[in-house]
């Protein structure tokens, strides 16, 4: 690793490594696609994005990620053509989701394309009640016309991005294409399996741009992601401005591992990152890591240690060494005061307090400091979130874990977190040597981090949230979060590198049915993404467990 590898501090712990055994669990086969079919279906995609698009067949209706609750293929296909308009119900959000639909398809079409309240032919997107739910709709494509119904501006939205996925790669370039623009015919209806389906960036390792966070929220919508959950402070640094503590962010977020200059948000900048997420239907879960891994914060405030002398700021890759000062009354009007500050920027309903890795905290500090944290996210009208070591303290009632541990973590762990949520504490999974995302795919990877294991595709898709954890209730599972830590990650490429192709794969774990669950025909589904990402200008890890399209 390129990484300066600073000496830790006294008290620092490095991660364990722990080399995990894959232990695939077979999930239940998914009986509804022949195998003819899916020949068909592959060798259409796999065409679609690099030859001469008049050779194409359309992309069939069931190589979505991720896979629809139910796609009904037949009928005559649709084709978008120089006369088609793209007709939305009037209402505001539906129009601008009926805009955001044409931005992507006029600079490769280059037709026009007008957003109208009028007529029914073309790309239609209606709003109608019809048990599609919050996030669900459906999509009926016929000669004249594709229709996408929903009883929200999200649903239409995650609509769109199906009706994207079944238009030609090329559709994605930002010059004009040849074409045909077609999409197969038929009806698929969908909805999510989790409201909850989240990735988080780590802005604290390695301090990431807005435009680098926008970009990656658009990469999110594509696959339905709903929530990004920012790790917004670490002990390398505090990421967004505070007016009540300003050295925070203007010291505190001096630096970054391996001593680069690391940055902030100004409160301008997060809004912005919110607004941004908020257009592609995206929640933002903003996280402040207490009580440990807030070395950034303890080196602007001396008052904030026990001892009263700040400690240097840190550009190492060790956890587990700072402490906020538990006893003091000043720690509890810091965090009032963050909270309160971040509460009024986030207009989504959670706040993550972090909680992990505080092996500086003695359990008793531990505990009563999130007892005293907890009701202050409660008092500016947020939900906690914790990493699930939140679960050894008590969780108020409404609160979720997080839940990070590996198939080998010790079974009282787990079972800690299991009984949590039996008394009711939900669960959000992102198990590490599942879905970090950071995690090298193999020895050789470049990036990332392996303390959790090499991390292949197959393994990171082949599991199921509703019964990953022993003894947790399905009904406590509210979904599925893949986290970017950036240890080792400074650029969009290296996100992009490390997401791409396992991040479709935690997406459909939080949105496709269990039934539809199948690596041999979700790996198909996935290499015909590829032409897709090329089109996006992403450069994925070509994984030799997927059958990708060879370049043509
Ligand atoms: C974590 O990876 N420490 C949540």
């Amino acid at each position: 690793m390129p990484l300066r590898s600073d000496p830790p501090p006294k008290g620092a712990h490095v991660r364990r490594h722990h080399r995990t055994t894959p232990r695939i669990r077979r999930s239940p086969r998914l009986h509804r696609l022949l195998g003819t079919l899916l020949l068909v279906a592959a060798a259409g995609v796999f065409t679609a994005g690099s030859a001469p698009a008049a050779a194409a067949a359309p992309v069939p209706l069931d190589q979505v990620i991720p896979a629809p609750a139910q796609v009904t293929p037949g009928g005559a296909p649709y084709r978008i053509t120089a006369g088609t308009a793209i007709r939305v119900d009037p209402d505001p959000e539906a129009r601008r989701v009926a805009e955001y639909l044409a931005g992507i398809l006029r600079p490769s079409t280059g037709y026009r394309l007008p957003v109208t309240a009028q007529g029914s032919s073309g790309i239609r997107l209606r709003l109608a009640d019809g048990g599609y739910g919050a996030e669900g709709y459906r999509l009926d494509s016929e000669a004249g016309r594709v229709t996408l119904t929903a009883a929200t501006p999200a649903g239409l939205f995650h609509g769109v991005q199906t009706l994207r996925q079944l238009l030609p790669a090329a559709v994605e370039k930002d010059t004009v294409q040849p074409g045909p623009w077609t999409v197969a015919g038929g009806t698929i209806t969908d909805h999510p399996r989790y409201g909850y389906r989240g990735a988080m960036l780590d802005v604290a390792r390695h301090f990431l741009t807005v435009d680098q966070v926008k970009r990656y929220i658009d990469q999110l919508a594509l696959y339905k992601i709903n929530t990004l959950h920012l790790h917004l402070s670490d002990d390398q640094g505090w990421r967004i401005a505070v007016d009540s503590w300003p050295r925070l962010a203007t010291y505190g977020g001096s630096t970054q591992v391996g001593g680069g200059p690391g940055g902030f948000y100004t409160k301008d900048d997060y809004r912005e990152i919110v607004r941004h997420a908020a257009s592609r239907f995206l929640q933002v879960v903003p996280e402040i890591d207490m009580p440990g891994h807030t070395n950034a914060a303890l080196a602007s405030y001396a008052e904030l240690n026990c001892d009263g002398v700040a400690p240097p700021l840190y550009t190492g890759t060790s956890v587990g060494f700072s402490s906020l000062c538990v006893p003091k009354d000043v720690t509890y009007d810091f965090v009032d005061d963050v909270l309160r500050e971040i509460a009024a920027l986030t207009p989504g309903p959670y706040l993550h307090i972090g909680g992990d890795e505080a092996h500086s905290t003695s359990h008793a500090d531990y505990v009563a400091f999130m007892n005293r944290v907890q009701p202050l996210v409660a008092k500016y009208g947020k939900t906690v979130i914790g990493w699930h070591q939140l679960t050894g303290a008590t969780p108020v009632p409404g609160a979720l874990a997080q839940y990070w541990g590996l198939d080998s973590t010790k079974a009282a762990e787990k079972e800690q977190v299991a009984q949590a949520a039996r008394n009711g504490t939900g669960l959000i999974l992102s198990p590490a040597d599942r879905i970090y995302l950071d995690m090298k795919y193999d020895k050789n990877t470049r990036l990332g981090l392996s303390w959790a294991g090499y991390v292949e595709v197959k393994r990171s898709y082949d599991w199921d949230p509703g019964t990953y954890l022993p003894g947790a209730p399905a009904s406590a599972v509210r979904g599925v979060e893949a986290p970017m830590w950036t240890e080792t990650l400074q650029k969009s490429a290296d996100l992009e590198f490390m997401a791409f192709p396992r991040l479709p794969g935690a997406a459909e774990l939080g949105w496709s049915p269990a039934t539809t669950h199948d690596w041999d025909t979700y790996k198909a589904r996935l290499a015909a993404q590829a032409p897709r990402w090329d089109a996006l200008g992403i450069a994925y890890y070509r994984s030799p467990q997927v059958p990708w399209p060879t370049a043509g």
